[in-house]
């Protein structure tokens, strides 16, 4: 059992909409939303120069952002972004996840983008406000959440080539349902390799939008092989498993014991990821975060030393992988049926999430 202590949080100005989308019609937004289509009726947002500071903490109405043509994100794309969400418990209360683990990635990503780093006080006051304002917002359907979705980005009028004065922070809410279209089934990858995603000394392990921008053509190109995801390789050596265009990416060994990739520098520090670390070694799992060659992994998929693969994320929590293609391969994952081991470390993660297990390592944060 590991003690907690509450985090502080900053204090947030509540300017509430005039105009917020009536009951009913949300009702109907939020019944079987795709994932990253409906978004609440107010966001987060605190702003920053140079000159000021972090300033202006306040919640309002959720609505497009007016951006000279010449502001910094535009040109250079120094931006950067979190990804976690809001689960409704049977007793109606809102919890996160281990959002302290998403404030001290987003500073260290903010370091890497050269952007100002925000504090935990105010990464988590701007989703308490947020998610209070908007509780209304947060379903109550199995495997639905609040998908909190904080970013930043460089606001400065201006076209020259260094880090912008002044920045934005914003927190935006979209109510989701399953991340991919089909639920919980094994998706296909598609192991690319003739694009990287970064390389030595790159932005690898910050979640900036420049490194979801390379993925979409190779994942453009997973799509074109009938493929859902796309998985990079190392851009050294062309060989080692890296993660997938969001996820981060499991192997199950027939002998029990789970391999995933070792943080190089290129790979995110995923919170799913280290949580299923740790909620697998809790269950007598040998795991060794390592680097695994594609040429093994497709060696243990031959002669079933492999025994299940799967993927992780916060938007896609656990997801089994079922078929691995690439130039030269097109292979199942055994039967190509979800394996027992990622569907137990899944209900075991989403049973804490959603407040129907202990939370023994003490993950959770409530908000409302
Ligand atoms: C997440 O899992 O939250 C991600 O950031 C992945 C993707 C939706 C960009």
């Amino acid at each position: 059992m590991s003690t907690t202590s509450t985090p502080a949080t900053s204090t947030f100005e509540i300017r509430r909409s005039d105009t917020p989308v009536p009951a009913a019609e949300r009702a109907e937004a939020m019944a079987a939303p795709t994932f990253g289509t409906v978004f609440t009726d107010h966001m987060a947002r605190v702003s920053w120069s140079l000159a000021d500071g972090w300033h202006d903490r306040r919640v309002e109405k959720y609505g497009p952002l007016l951006l000279d043509p010449a502001t910094a994100v535009l040109h250079y794309a120094q931006e950067i972004f979190e990804g976690l969400k809001a689960y409704r418990h049977a007793d109606g209360s809102v919890w996160t996840f281990r959002p302290s683990a998403n404030a001290a990635r987003f500073a260290r990503s903010a370091h890497r983008l050269a952007l100002p780093e925000l504090t935990e006080a105010d990464f988590l006051g701007a989703i308490t406000a947020l998610v209070s304002t908007d509780v209304d917002w947060v379903p109550s359907g199995e495997e639905t959440s609040l998908y909190l979705r904080p970013f930043m980005y460089g606001s400065e009028r201006f076209l020259g080539v260094r880090p912008s004065l002044e920045a934005e922070f914003l927190v935006i809410a979209s109510p989701v349902g399953p991340y991919f279209a089909h639920g919980v089934q094994p998706v296909s990858i598609w192991v690319a390799q003739d694009y990287h995603r970064v390389g030595a000394g790159g932005t690898g392990a910050a979640k900036c939008g420049g490194n979801y921008a390379a993925s979409l053509l190779p994942q453009q190109e997973a799509y074109g092989h009938g493929c859902e995801q796309v998985c990079f390789l190392d851009a050294a050596t062309n060989s080692v498993l890296e993660e997938l265009g969001g996820m981060n990416v499991f192997l199950v060994h027939a002998d029990g014991s789970v391999s995933t990739p070792e943080l190089t520098g290129s790979i995110l520090e995923g919170v799913t990821r280290s949580s299923v670390i740790r909620l697998l070694t809790d269950a007598g799992h040998e795991v060794s975060e390592r680097r695994i060659t594609l040429a093994e992994l497709l060696g243990g998929l031959a002669d079933g030393s492999v025994a299940e693969v799967f993927a992780c994320g916060t938007a896609a929590v656990i997801t089994p992988i079922g078929r691995l293609a690439g130039e030269g391969f097109d292979t199942t994952v055994a039967d190509g049926a979800a394996g027992g081991v990622t569907m137990r470390v899944r209900a075991e993660l989403t049973d804490i999430q959603y407040g129907r297990a202990t939370d023994r390592h003490g993950w959770l944060h409530r908000l409302v």
